[in-house]
């Protein structure tokens, strides 16, 4: 059965957004080279879209992570499924996140990172549901704060679908 999609987000207001964003990206960076970590794959509509705004230099690269204990705060670890091709060490790090949900995921991660000695690390996500958080973390920048409901489009899934929708949707469930 097709799935139900409202917009809650079009795309015309996540694209100012992005460039909102990455004004305010070029302003605190400048004179400076920013490193991307984008994480995949939810992130990589809104890393492109947001890295082409960018006009400070500019380098990418990816991650795969997987989270466990989705629900236990405690017992949340993450995996890393795909690691990075550079070294970060004294480097300008932004982590390129869709969405801040339990925080979970990026609570540690950015431990994991923050071991590696990079010069600064902050945290960009697309969207985040504060309502949702268990993790002591928040992002530096963020472009929409959105109530708890599940959503796809921009990067992010559905059981794998709906990643290319150019606007932010939520699935209405029946
Ligand atoms: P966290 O560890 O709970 O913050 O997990 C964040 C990850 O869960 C995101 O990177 C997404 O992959 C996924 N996620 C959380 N909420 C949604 C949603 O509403 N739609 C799609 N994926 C989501
Ligand atoms: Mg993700």
């Amino acid at each position: 059965m097709k799935d139900q999609i409202e917009v809650m987000i079009s795309e015309k207001e996540v694209n100012a957004k992005i460039c909102e964003l990455a004004e305010q990206i070029n302003e605190d960076y400048a004179g400076k080279e920013l490193h991307l970590i984008i994480i995949l794959k939810g992130s990589i509509f809104f890393a492109c879209d947001l890295a082409k705004k960018i006009t400070v230099p500019v380098t990418m690269d990816f991650m795969s992570v997987t989270s466990y204990g989705n629900g236990m705060v405690s017992a949340g670890k993450i995996t890393v499924t795909k690691e990075l091709d550079e070294d970060i060490k004294d480097r300008d790090v932004l982590v390129v996140e869709d969405i801040i949900d339990s925080g979970n995921t990026l609570f540690h991660l950015k431990k994991l990172l923050l071991a590696r000695d990079p010069a600064s690390l902050k945290i960009i996500t697309l969207l985040d549901k504060p309502e949702h958080r268990t993790a002591d973390i928040s992002a530096d920048y963020y472009g929409f704060q959105i109530p708890n409901r599940f959503v796809v489009g921009c990067g992010l899934d559905y059981a794998q679908q709906y990643r290319n929708l150019r606007y932010i949707g939520a699935v209405i469930q029946d």
